[in-house]
């Protein structure tokens, strides 16, 4: 038996997703643009997903985009806030953003198309509100990008404060919803213009996400070809994903209230990591997902612990990606408590699917790990 404790980074399909799946690869396979009834009954799964997904946020099905996943619903919502030969404007966000919204910002920049303005980060992992309301007041600003739920430590953002501001000032607000649709029940994600969605992080399938946006943001598609998804997002939109996509969604609700439940188990969990000498990179009272645990150790990196528990049958996460031999840092924790300590970080995110037996199997792999002299 193992532990996954890594569900921020990914989760297991849940079983009716699964079986919507297989159902829906073995009838319907055909091309969802066919007139023909093969064609049909691909429609079908996707129009179902789309309408599944534009009630997630009260949207209307037609202003909803399929895309891969996050990544790319992230990519397709702030490069429309800033068309190529348009006039340069003015992008905020911080660096507790996905790399998906960071390095397109840093793209933008380059391209001639946006100014970012990167915003100041407060302790309790959310970017500073006099700095959001500072940014703004400087005018110009087309899009502030600001996510719902901390990939890395669970902090949950203060859009209920930042979207009166982005309104009042004129600007578009993207909210990267990743991390939160299906795990954190946030009725203000509703106030965003755009919002991006990933399938494979609320138990269902990779490969599939949306963008949700309101009627008077207009995409510009980031390639060209067909029609499909009226011509922005062109290529084939796979229905069976869109199966997928529909049975998480279904459950998305309960599943919230599910994660609500965690809260304690985490937080005991969390006790015991602080018992062996962990140190919580939030403050204890910054808002946060109930599910989602962000520490440093004294004396490992990220990679080592990760390695470590690995071998004894825990999967968790450092935050760190490896790359070329060398670790790059999480940006997130540097940003918060600066590159030494961001190095030392390590991320354990529960899910609904967590057992008691695996956070037995877990506190006592922790326990043996650290025990080690380095
Ligand atoms: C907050 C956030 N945004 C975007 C993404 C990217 O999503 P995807 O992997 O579906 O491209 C992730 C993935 O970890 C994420 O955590």
């Amino acid at each position: 038996m193992r532990a996954y404790l890594d569900w921020n980074a990914t989760t297991p399909p849940h079983p009716d997703v699964v079986v919507a799946m297989r159902r829906a690869l073995e009838k319907s396979w055909g091309n969802p643009a066919s007139v023909h009834a093969d064609g049909r009954l691909a429609r079908a799964e996707v129009e179902g997903a789309r309408g599944s997904l534009a009630d997630l946020l009260g949207a209307d099905p037609r202003d909803v985009v399929f895309t891969s996943g996050g990544t790319e619903a992230n990519n397709l919502a702030i490069r429309a806030a800033f068309p190529s030969g348009g006039p340069r404007r003015r992008l905020v966000t911080s660096r507790l953003e996905h790399p998906s919204v960071t390095r397109v910002a840093e793209a933008l920049e380059a391209e001639g198309r946006a100014d970012v303005r990167w915003l100041e980060v407060d302790p309790a992992g959310i970017p500073r509100l006099d700095d959001v309301a500072l940014a703004l007041a400087s005018g110009d600003v087309a899009l502030v990008a600001l996510q719902a739920v901390n990939h890395e430590t669970g902090a949950i953002q203060p859009l209920r404060a930042v979207a009166p501001l982005v309104a009042a000032a004129g600007a578009l607000l993207h909210v990267d919803a990743v991390q939160a649709a299906g795990k954190v029940d946030l009725p203000e994600i509703a106030l965003a213009d755009t919002v991006a969605v990933a399938a494979h992080k609320l138990r269902g399938p990779k490969g599939i996400g949306g963008l949700v946006h309101r009627p008077h943001v207009q995409i510009t598609p980031v390639l060209r070809g067909g029609d499909q998804e009226r011509g922005v997002r062109p290529g084939t939109v796979d229905p069976v994903a869109c199966a997928g996509l529909r049975a998480a969604l279904g459950r998305a609700a309960d599943s919230c209230v599910q994660y609500a439940r965690m809260a304690a188990r985490r937080d005991a969990f969390e006790a015991h990591l602080v018992a062996l000498g962990g140190v919580p990179v939030l403050p204890a009272d910054a808002p946060r997902a109930p599910h989602v645990a962000s520490l440093t150790f004294e004396r490992w990196s990220g990679a080592e612990l990760v390695a470590a528990l690995d071998l004894e049958g825990v999967s968790v996460s450092s935050g760190s990606a490896c790359s070329a031999g060398t670790v790059e840092r999480s940006p997130v924790l540097a940003a918060m408590v600066g590159a030494e300590r961001a190095g030392r970080g390590l991320r354990v995110s529960l899910g609904d699917g967590t057992t008691d037996d695996e956070l037995d199997l877990a506190r006592e792999a922790f326990a043996r790990v650290l025990a080690r002299v380095k």
